[in-house]
């Protein structure tokens, strides 16, 4: 099989204005592309899903899986996922079809992408309804004197039109800024706010530290007990470092084609994984110390944020309105994560279907809709009991999306960038600008052609049963 090499860019043909690239928007400066990626980086998978699959996994040894996953796999196809982007300046689905020159069907890695954007929606929209809802029942707690229970949110999530108006609400938001084109506004305004938020962890972090019986948490959290690593553990760590970085289904892609010629991939990637990596950990230097200090279980499901934060605040003056302060930061970092989600069918329905963004994002909003009020339901009576292959819609929807199609979509982005494409055009894109090649260039395009992908299918196979790893 002949390596292709990578088509010109568009841009080498047309030289454009600094920060368009023939008429597309492009991030202005270096700090721009890193602070834009982040934003979608960073979202509920820190603040939720980091420390709810950290608890349901057995703590210390799922979290040193899920960092070799960042690692070994999540930067590799971040690196592949930009490198093509930046050189295709096209949206994912038109850019891994146009890539190699004969071989249309890879646009398969964005037809993928497309469902798993809709499923992700299904279930994030959900758990950001939560997140909403937080905001304003602290708020409402802390002015009439009361405290926020387990029994608010079990309330809350079990029931049935509550959490499906904060729902309809959340898409309501979402797509109504995807549809008035204000996203890049949104945009600044999450990243302006995304420090504070960095902040105020950083004080639910001393918070919870202090608390007495507070190093169990830590011990939770850092001492791996390796006899803890099942296959289950390791497919959920890497389907965690896909979700957490937004891999394998092309909002990395697409990013990637906004990125500016003189930005360096490999080290703008790693910064945005050192980032976000950080988030998590500090999320969970929040949840688990206080999860141990106050006698709770650290395999509290989807609901131990909502149950360990307000914990953290109370009894410290005040603590009312840090809860919702926390939750409201969290509900804006959740937003630049939704739009780049939304932002992935909406571009295409513009794009193909010729529609104005207006209706492209309500059809949008709709069908993500249909599939999240299932995921909502299936934690009220009404839809509890219906369970697909064993799962609820919520739990089918997350793990499909997470485990299954995000590393499969990763594992064949990380095949075409590293097998065919030829080395020679996709290096010259990753180092454009430089005229050596650089180590980390060298290494990273290793991990690109080996150890992503071998890892990628050897954790597939185990989960599969083919194979016998953990
Ligand atoms: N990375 C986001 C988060 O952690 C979720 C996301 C997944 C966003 C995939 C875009 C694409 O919350």
């Amino acid at each position: 099989m002949a390596a292709s090499p990578l088509p010109a860019s568009p841009v080498a043909a047309t030289p454009a204005p600094a920060s368009t690239h023939g008429g597309r928007d492009a991030f202005a400066s270096n700090l721009g592309a890193f602070a834009a990626t982040v934003g979608s980086a960073i979202g509920l998978g820190n603040i939720w899903k980091f420390p709810y699959l950290t608890g349901s996994n057995g703590g210390a040894a799922f979290v040193l899986t899920y960092l070799l996953a960042v690692a070994l796999v999540g930067l590799p196809v971040m690196t592949v996922e930009h490198v093509i982007g930046r050189r295709m300046r096209l949206d994912a689905v038109r850019a891994y079809g146009r890539l190699i020159p004969g071989k249309p069907y890879w646009s398969c890695i964005g037809w993928v992408g497309l469902a798993s954007a809709v499923l992700i929606m299904a279930f994030y929209t959900d758990v950001a309804g939560w997140v909403f809802a937080y905001v304003f029942k602290s708020v409402t707690a802390y002015a009439s004197g009361s405290a926020l229970t387990p029994d608010t949110f079990g309330a809350l999530a079990g029931g049935t039109w509550e959490p499906l108006c904060w729902q309809v609400a959340v898409l309501v938001l979402t797509t109504g800024i995807i549809a008035a084109g204000v996203s890049k506004g949104i945009e600044k305004v999450t990243k302006t706010l995304m420090p504070l938020l960095f902040i105020l962890l950083i004080a639910c972090d001393i918070r919870a530290l202090t608390l007495p019986g507070a190093s169990g948490g830590v011990a939770y959290l850092f001492k791996p007990d390796l006899s803890k690593l099942t296959g289950t553990v390791l497919l959920s760590a890497l389907g965690l470092a896909f979700f957490k970085l937004s891999l394998g289904m092309g909002t990395m892609t697409t990013y990637g084609s906004y990125l500016p010629d003189q930005t360096r991939i490999v080290p703008n990637a790693a910064r945005v994984a050192l980032a976000d990596t950080l988030v998590s950990l500090l999320a969970g230097l929040a949840i688990f110390p206080a999860v141990f200090a106050f006698g709770g279980k650290p395999a509290g499901g989807p609901g131990l944020l909502f149950n360990t934060i307000p914990l953290v605040f109370s009894k410290m003056p005040m603590g009312g309105l840090f809860t919702a302060l926390f939750f409201l930061l969290a509900a804006i970092a959740t937003i630049g994560a939704m739009v780049s989600l939304v932002e992935v069918p909406v571009a295409w329905i513009v794009e193909k279907g010729h529609a104005k963004r207006p209706v492209a994002a309500v059809v949008t909003g709709c069908g993500m809709f249909a599939l999240g009020v299932l995921a909502t339901l299936s934690q009220s009576p009404v839809l509890a009991d219906v369970k697909v292959f064993g799962k609820t819609f919520f739990d089918l929807f997350d793990f499909l999306s997470s485990n299954v199609f995000l590393p499969v979509g990763g594992l064949a982005i990380a095949l075409v960038g590293g097998w065919l494409v030829s080395r020679k055009a996709f290096v010259d894109e990753m180092n454009k600008g430089h005229t050596t090649e650089r180590w980390h260039g060298r290494t990273v395009y290793w991990f690109i052609r080996f150890v992503a992908p071998g890892l990628i299918l050897l954790i597939l196979l185990n989960s599969l049963g083919v194979i016998r790893l953990a």
